[in-house]
């Protein structure tokens, strides 16, 4: 008799369950996904998980073609070949090991393949499809080659993959998992969900492997190697600036607010995911030079939107001086900003920032880097300190933005800007709007 041998690792059982295997139309009730998402570490079962679909997904007579793509064919050969005729038996009637393709008893055909060959992937009518290893598949290739092959059939794909920082299986996963695409699910999983591998040894990788390199590939994380410019150490994190017993702020010093402006949203449903965000820092400088970070406000916002977010942050804080990164979104953002000014009867001055011909990278390591190597940078507990800390660890990664931390460098030419300009500017004094720039 033929049978199919399986056996499922809970978390796989997990994944298997959830996922509307070669697609369709979702019935009523049926709460599965047709996309699954999986980062997981090294050896937890990922390619194990994407034989069984395969075969499942060949026992089903539903018509189409079962595809299994790793980023080469060699590579997925070696991985899966033996495995699933370990698995498949007799259920496996013909295979041919030179186009990497084999027939099951009901005719229905599982294909692998590798992404550096797109060649070989058109004209594909798939019903289920497995991108193993996906975040070394090149970008571009699921959306322009492989998404088309899924559609007569509507089928089902599973990604999965030990993370490799921040490209495309990224995006993909944080699609799924904070619900931006629809029918998807994101799992995550670590080397430990694998009970066949004693912890014991995943221990000794921990405590043996540069820590990067362990968070990667048995944690499944998708950080990027940590900044050699900020280490964790160098933030602590406190409730406020130090206060007096009735809650005042005790220390002498000001308040600074400082905008870097990526561009706007427009108003329609389309959401830019690269696009970088605008940040809008809020910091309480000390006369010796500590700066407490009250808050950083960031995200992609319309106009509009803009605009009510730097005049609700002045008018909260009451800064000396605030200013915002010159350029084309600075100018745009000052006259709905002004409109804002002249309803709520607050006018305020917009100081000019600029990036002076100095690089990104160096005029951030140069404002913040000592201050924050010397402990003067204090961050206030709030929402922002996960994303803010995400940036700086990493900094000057390509694959993680940095628009965060760029905002509060611009408070150092700020508070340098308004002591030499004491005397001759008192920033709180009503003036004309339109001139003041
Ligand atoms: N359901 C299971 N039952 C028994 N053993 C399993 C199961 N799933 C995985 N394993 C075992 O765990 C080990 C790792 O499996 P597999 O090769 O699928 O992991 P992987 O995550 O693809 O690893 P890699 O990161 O190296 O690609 C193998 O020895 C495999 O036999
Ligand atoms: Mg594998």
């Amino acid at each position: 008799m033929t049978t199919l041998d399986i056996s499922l690792l809970p978390w796989q059982q997990d994944v298997l369950g959830t996922l509307r295997l070669n697609g369709g139309e979702r019935d009523a009730g049926d709460s599965r996904d047709r996309f699954s998402v999986v980062a997981a570490g090294r050896r937890t079962g990922k390619s194990h998980l994407a034989a069984v679909s395969l075969l499942l997904s060949a026992l089903d007579d539903k018509p189409g073609k079962t595809v299994y793509v790793a980023p080469t064919a060699p590579m997925a050969r070696d991985i899966l070949w033996p495995t699933l005729f370990d698995m498949g038996g007799d259920l496996i009637t013909n295979s041919n090991v030179n186009n990497l393709d084999l027939t099951l008893v009901n005719g229905s055909k599982i294909g692998l393949r590798g992404s550096d060959r797109p060649d070989t992937l058109r004209g594909l009518s798939i019903k289920h499809l497995v991108l193993d290893e996906a975040a070394f598949v090149k970008e571009g290739l699921y959306e322009t080659v492989l998404r088309p092959a899924l559609s007569d059939r509507m089928g089902s794909a599973l990604f999965i993959g030990t993370p490799a920082g921040r490209n495309w299986f990224y995006d993909l996963f944080m699609g799924a998992r904070d619900g931006g695409l629809h029918d998807h699910k994101a799992w995550h999983f670590t080397s430990y969900d694998n009970p066949t591998i004693p912890k014991s040894e995943i221990d000794h990788a921990k405590n043996t492997l540069p820590g990067f390199a362990f968070h990667q590939e048995y944690m499944a994380s998708f950080d990027a190697a940590e900044s050699e410019y900020f280490k964790r150490e160098y933030f602590d994190v406190v409730d406020g600036p130090p206060t007096n017993p009735n809650g005042s702020i005790s220390a002498h010093g000001e308040h600074y607010i400082a905008c870097d402006l990526a561009g706007f949203k427009g108003n329609g449903p389309r959401r830019d995911k690269s696009r970088d965000s605008s940040a809008i820092a809020v910091v309480f400088v000390t006369d010796d030079g500590h700066w407490y970070v009250r808050d950083i406000i960031h995200g992609q916002w319309t106009l509009n939107e803009t605009a009510q977010k730097i005049f609700r942050s002045v008018d909260k804080y009451k800064p000396v001086s605030v200013g915002i990164e010159k350029g084309i979104s600075q100018q745009a953002v000052l006259s709905p900003l002004q409109d804002i000014m002249r309803r709520q009867h607050r006018v305020f001055r917009i100081n000019e920032l600029t990036h002076g011909n100095q690089k990104k990278e160096d005029r951030i390591m140069f404002a913040l880097q000592g201050k924050a190597e010397h402990g003067l940078l204090h961050l206030c507990d709030g929402d922002y300190v996960e994303h803010f800390m995400d940036e700086a660890l990493q900094f000057p990664s390509r694959l993680v933005h940095d628009d965060m931390i760029d905002a509060l460098s611009y408070i150092d030419q700020l508070a340098k800007t308004s002591y030499a300009g004491e005397i001759v500017t008192d920033t709180w004094e009503p003036m004309d709007i339109v001139a003041g720039f």
